[in-house]
């Protein structure tokens, strides 16, 4: 195959990765729990091109350059060394949710990537090892390889990779409040927590008890445990990345009004909890027969739809591409 065409979705952490313990291999400083969604995919189609002289990348219908090609190429450059392949690729990608505003583009951009790469240059990794592939792209990446409910261990090169957890059914609610891109990336937030918070180390040694604590209440499929310390881990990380130096902070007051009006629901006895990852958009937790009250109930604050388990990465046929 020369040419091929993969969709995968983004996925919602409930314990967050936030912080690198090796950079160059992108392995993680703490394991981390997410879920991969039902929506907002992207579809990549990855077209060997032997007679270019380069890689391209068209995101949408603009030809990206400059620091998005050159992720491209250096990732394009992984599965190539895998391959034993020189040849440079047409890469086109399209997202259905915003780029860059905190719904995960970069997880579902190279877990697609990293599928359709794969099976462009020849490849037939395992699950494991495409979820290794897709991680050194982005690192929450590794988990978008996975359906619903995944478990993306620190490990080592070798074993630092995405496996699906057992868990009750549960739906999020994003609340869009700010479809705009982000004014820093995760990539360089992440960098300047680890360097210069001094509640780095705290963060990372809290995490690994959370990840801990929160396998067990998914596995009692106990809904309140969940969502007790996925909210409580959401502000934790927040908390860290604003002790940077110079600062960064990505609550927006409108996301924080949302964090308040899901606390105020829970008062009220609808059972809910709210996240966000790097940009100002949170994300509500519900039980399936309540996220459509849920959702109700937060739409005056942003854009909110409810989305549920989605599937891992996978390959689709022609008809489909992007
Ligand atoms: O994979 P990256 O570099 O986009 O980092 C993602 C970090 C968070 O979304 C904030 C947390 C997470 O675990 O997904």
């Amino acid at each position: 195959m020369t040419t091929a065409t993969a969709r995968a979705f983004p996925n919602i952490a409930l314990v967050k990765y936030w912080g690198k313990r090796d950079p160059a291999l992108m392995l993680p400083a703490t394991g981390s729990l997410s879920m991969t969604l039902d929506a907002f995919a992207t579809t990549t189609t990855v077209e060997l091109a032997p007679e270019a002289s380069a890689d391209a990348f068209l995101l949408g219908e603009a030809p990206a350059g400059g620091e998005a090609l050159r992720r491209v190429t250096r990732f394009l450059d992984l599965v190539r060394g895998r391959a034993g392949s020189a040849s440079p690729a047409i890469v086109r990608s399209r997202n259905e949710g915003p780029t860059a505003a905190g719904l995960a583009s970069s997880a579902s951009g190279f877990a697609a990537l990293a599928t359709a790469a794969s099976a462009a240059y020849g490849l037939s990794p395992e699950p494991a090892d495409l979820s290794r592939l897709a991680r050194r792209g982005s690192g929450s990446a590794a988990r978008s390889i996975v359906p619903g409910m995944a478990v993306w261990h620190a490990g080592d090169d070798a074993t630092s990779y995405a496996e699906p957890v057992a868990a009750p059914e549960l739906h999020m609610i994003p609340v869009v409040v700010d479809a705009a891109g982000k004014e820093i990336s995760s990539r360089e937030a992440m960098q300047r927590t680890a360097d210069t918070s001094p509640f780095y180390p705290a963060w990372v040694e809290s995490t690994t008890q959370t990840l801990d604590d929160m396998t067990a209440a998914c596995r009692d499929g106990d809904f309140t445990r969940i969502g007790r310390l996925a909210e409580s881990n959401a502000l934790r990380m927040h908390a860290a990345i604003q002790g940077s130096f110079p600062p960064v902070r990505f609550l927006a007051p409108r996301s924080i009004a949302v964090f308040d009006a899901v606390r105020q629901l829970r008062e009220a006895g609808l059972e809910t909890y709210a996240t966000a990852d790097a940009g100002p958009n949170v994300v509500a937790l519900a039980r399936p027969e309540d996220s459509g009250d849920v959702a109700a109930e937060l739409s005056s604050l942003g854009s909110a739809r409810v989305v549920g388990p989605g599937p891992g990465a996978e390959l689709l046929g022609d008809e489909e591409a992007a």
